[in-house]
Parts: structure tokens; sequence; C-alpha cells
């Protein structure tokens, strides 16, 4: 029962998203996203990331689903990059931003975040809303399904935060781990592991014998009701 109204909740955000998109393809009205880029890029909002922060989770609480980490999330992500002061950090999925802004406003002064985004329009969006943020100076956005870009990195990582395609979870991590970019130690920090029933990735990060694995329970961005997670696992490379 519970699993059904689990599948349930997914499949209406999924639905809704669909359509939405598609009214807004029609011209019938403006993409959600665009209304968020013109209430973000306000004078008031320049170089201030937290009042940037609160006009997303406004519009997601009230107004419509958004699918960014949101507050409750969020709060746990920037908890982890206090925690880990990472140097290098990956993310990917970026969509409007927000991800990005709520790590980079927690890196120390020479520390670097790479931020992989496939969609064009979120892309551009992203580089406008972080921009405004007065952050960018320490961010590398790059434009591309994470498969084709994760071969054509150069460094290694620290921090990876996965928050793009479910299903592209595990591969994008596995190729991470062939092409030998993540440092010892380095926290790869998931989201949606509950929402979107993600046994495969779970099992892998649980059952390795090089990941720590724990999971931390929380409500899905925007509710207070559904239930979601996330998964924090340390990469040893030694054992
Ligand atoms: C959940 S949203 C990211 C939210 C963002 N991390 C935040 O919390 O603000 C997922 C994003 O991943 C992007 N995406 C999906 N599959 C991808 C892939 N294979 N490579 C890169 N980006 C991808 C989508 O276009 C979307 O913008």
């Amino acid at each position: 029962m519970k699993n059904l109204n689990r599948l349930l909740d997914l499949a209406k955000i999924v639905l809704n998203e669909i359509f939405d998109y598609l009214v807004s393809y029609f011209g019938v009205k403006k993409f959600k996203v665009d209304t968020v880029k013109d209430l973000v890029l306000v004078k008031d909002n320049k170089n201030n990331p937290q009042a940037i922060l609160d006009t997303i989770d406004h519009f997601g609480w009230n107004r419509a689903f958004l699918m960014n980490i949101g507050d409750e999330k969020g709060l746990l992500l920037e908890n982890a990059i206090k925690e880990k002061k990472p140097n290098n950090c990956l993310e990917l999925g970026v969509y409007l931003g927000y991800s990005s802004i709520r790590i980079l406003r927690n890196l120390n002064e020479n520390s670097m975040l790479t931020s992989i985004e496939a969609s064009n329009k979120y892309y551009e969006i992203s580089q406008e809303i972080v921009s405004h943020s007065g952050l960018s100076d320490q961010w590398k956005p790059l434009k591309g399904k994470a498969k084709t870009v994760i071969p054509l990195l150069k460094e290694k990582y620290d921090f990876v935060f996965l928050d793009h395609w479910k299903d592209e979870y595990l591969s994008d991590l596995r190729a991470l781990q062939c092409l030998e970019l993540l440092n010892d130690e380095a926290v790869i920090f998931a989201d949606n592991v509950v929402l979107f029933n993600m046994e495969d990735y779970l099992s892998y990060v649980r059952d390795s014998s090089v990941f720590k694995s724990k999971f931390v329970p929380t409500k899905r961005e925007y509710s207070k009701t559904q239930p979601d997670g996330i998964e924090i696992s340390i990469f040893n490379k030694d054992d």
C-alpha cells in the first residue's frame, strides 16, 4: 500500500510536469522555469544568494513543483559540504542552479564546483541565476550529458552531488570510479533515492567494499508528507 501511494504521488508529479511542459511548449502559457527566472533576476536579489534561494523556495512551496533539492535537503547538502570542506566538487544535474548556489556559498576560497547539465534551456537559465548570485567565480558549468562529459574531465573530485536522471546515477558513478576521478574519501551525495525507489544504486553503494554508505530519511522537496531520502557514501579506494 505504501509503495502504491508512493508510485501514485510520483506519477502525479511526472504527469503534471509533462502537462505543464506541453502547455508551455504550445504557447498557452510561459514555461514555469522562465517565470522563476524572471522572479529571481530582480535588482534586490543581485549578489544575494539567500534571497535567490528564498525566491525559488517560495515558488516551489506555493505555486508549482520545482525539481531542485529544496530547503530541507538543501541544508543537508550544505552541512555535508561544510563538513567535508572539499577542494573540488562535481554536480550532475543543475536545473536552475539552486543547488549550485547552496554548494558554492560554502566552498573555501580556492575550491571549485564543476556542474554538468544536459538541457540547453536549463544550462542557460542556471548561468544567469548563478551569475546573479555573485558566486560564479568558483563555478565551472559544462553543457552535455554526464556520460559524455565525464570522460573529458581531467581532475579528481572529493565531493560528488548526484541529482540528474535517476537511471543514470549508477552508471555515472561507475564511470567516475573506472576513470579514477574520485579522490580517496570522496563523498557521494545522492538525492531522491526513496522517491524514485533506487534499489540498484543503493545495493551497489551499500554492498560494495569500497563505499561506506549511510541513509538519511527526508521528505521530498516542497512536500511535508511525501517520503524521500539521501544516500551519503564515502569512497575508500584501498578497501
Ligand atoms: C533534479 S534536476 C537538478 C536539480 C538541481 N540539482 C538542484 O537541486 O537545484 C535534474 C537535472 O538534471 C538534468 N539532467 C538529466 N539527465 C542528465 C544527464 N544525463 N546529464 C546531465 N544532466 C542531466 C536535467 O536536465 C535537470 O536539469
